[in-house]
């Protein structure tokens, strides 16, 4: 694994002692030094797209530049209400049920800071988003960890059984991440139904991080858990404008849910950064308003649709069987065809031998489920086409197995 911070000595709390630095920092590092093609960190190597980008020069320029409202620039959560009012098939107060959050990983923070108290238990699927175990743990919670298999067809699911007995009297928050990264699954209707019903009969509130709600392939629905029945009123849907725009160094999150859980956020929010760029929100809040008008979501979705099919076949061509995923910017690969001890020492070879630089997916599970990705690498392909082409070159000259 990754080494621990240097600092860490005897001044460091023991909620961050036993913290790594991030897997990216060692790859992006390695990337660097053998000039490799870097499909490790998942953001977008292409601008933003300009209806975006005027949209915040434009903020800036009429002096949107001061403090605004903690919970939200106004525009922006009135925005946000009218999309999410769609998706959700409800009304959606913008006053009351959005928490703007410095993005999707503040929201996440944020909510752990807001509902656990310690020795709370949460429940995460692995692979998971690695800031889920940190946010669970520094507020004093405890992750139990809930595995998801990769199946014939490229899919990816959980053991029923595995799940429910996950949940203990101390379970507080589940988090469910769809459409999921890395695996790119796309939770079905009935396994959101069942995950629904577990969670109402134990009284457990689902934190949904939908930061990839737009990129869905082939298809396939975006179900969303707070739209079933019962559930709005024990879940908070996270977004981020980061991964919708390709803006992801503009840190806009929000939170949205029911105004009980809402306070909560807000009261633990207003004291972590108060409030978030208000020029970046106003942005954000004119990029929400008139995407749909000009079909930019679909518009997206074929571009991420035509990148992962692009990425997929140069991984295939070189024995990297790619689980084709139904959502989201990544895809995993199957490395078993080449005899590597695990999913690190092949990363790293393909970095520095081969020159395309993925990540090893253990570094999204628990150390007991670590050898569940001993043969997956992740790639991602929020990449120029330019950029794909250059990686596939490469992956052409691995030595076939
Ligand atoms: C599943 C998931 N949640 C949250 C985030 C963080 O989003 P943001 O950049 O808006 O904080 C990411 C970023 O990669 C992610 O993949």
């Amino acid at each position: 694994m990754t080494a621990p911070f240097s600092t860490v000595n005897d001044y460091t709390a023991a909620r961050v002692r036993g913290f790594e630095a991030s897997i990216f920092a060692e790859f992006t590092a390695l990337a660097l030094q053998h000039q490799a093609v870097n499909l490790g960190q998942g953001f977008p190597n292409f601008p933003a797209p300009d209806f975006v980008l005027e949209a915040a020069r434009r903020a800036v320029a009429e002096h949107h530049n001061q403090y605004t409202r903690y919970a939200g620039h106004l525009p922006l959560v009135e925005a946000l209400a009218a999309q999410a009012a769609q998706d959700l098939g409800r009304s959606i107060d913008p006053l009351t049920e959005i928490q703007i959050t410095a993005g999707a990983t503040a929201s996440l923070y944020t909510a752990c800071q807001a509902f656990l108290d310690p020795g709370d238990e949460v429940i995460l699927f692995e692979p998971f988003y690695d800031a889920y175990p940190a946010d669970v743990t520094m507020a004093g919670g405890a992750p139990r960890y809930v595995p998801l298999h990769p199946q014939a067809d490229g899919g990816w699911a959980y053991d029923p059984q595995a799940l429910r007995a996950a949940f203990s009297p101390r379970t507080k928050l589940l988090l469910l991440n769809t459409p999921h990264n890395p695996t790119g699954k796309v939770f079905s209707a009935a396994e959101l139904a069942e995950i629904a019903a577990l969670c109402q009969q134990q009284d457990v509130i689902v934190l949904a991080d939908e930061v990839y709600e737009r990129m869905t392939f082939d298809g396939q629905p975006m179900q969303r858990i707070a739209a079933l029945p019962g559930m709005w009123d024990r879940t908070i849907s996270i977004g981020s404008a980061g991964k919708t725009f390709s803006v992801t160094g503009w840190k806009v999150g929000w939170s949205i849910g029911p105004a009980p859980l809402i306070a909560a956020l807000r009261a633990a929010y207003q004291w972590i950064t108060f409030c978030v760029a208000t020029p970046l929100q106003a942005g954000v809040a004119a990029a929400v308003a008139l995407a749909p008008a000009i079909g930019y979501y679909e518009e997206m979705a074929t571009m991420y649709r035509r990148k992962r099919d692009r990425l997929g076949a140069a991984l295939a061509a070189a024995g990297l069987r790619p689980l084709t995923p139904a959502g989201a910017y990544f895809i995993i690969a199957d490395t078993s065809a080449f005899a590597f001890p695990d999913d690190f020492a092949f990363c790293r070879w393909l970095t520095s031998e081969i020159g395309v630089a993925a990540i090893p997916p253990g570094a999204f599970y628990s150390e007991p489920h670590r050898h569940l990705a001993r043969h997956l690498a992740r790639f991602c392909f929020c990449k120029t086409d330019e950029t794909l082409d250059a990686a596939a070159r490469r992956l052409a000259a691995i030595p076939k197995p």
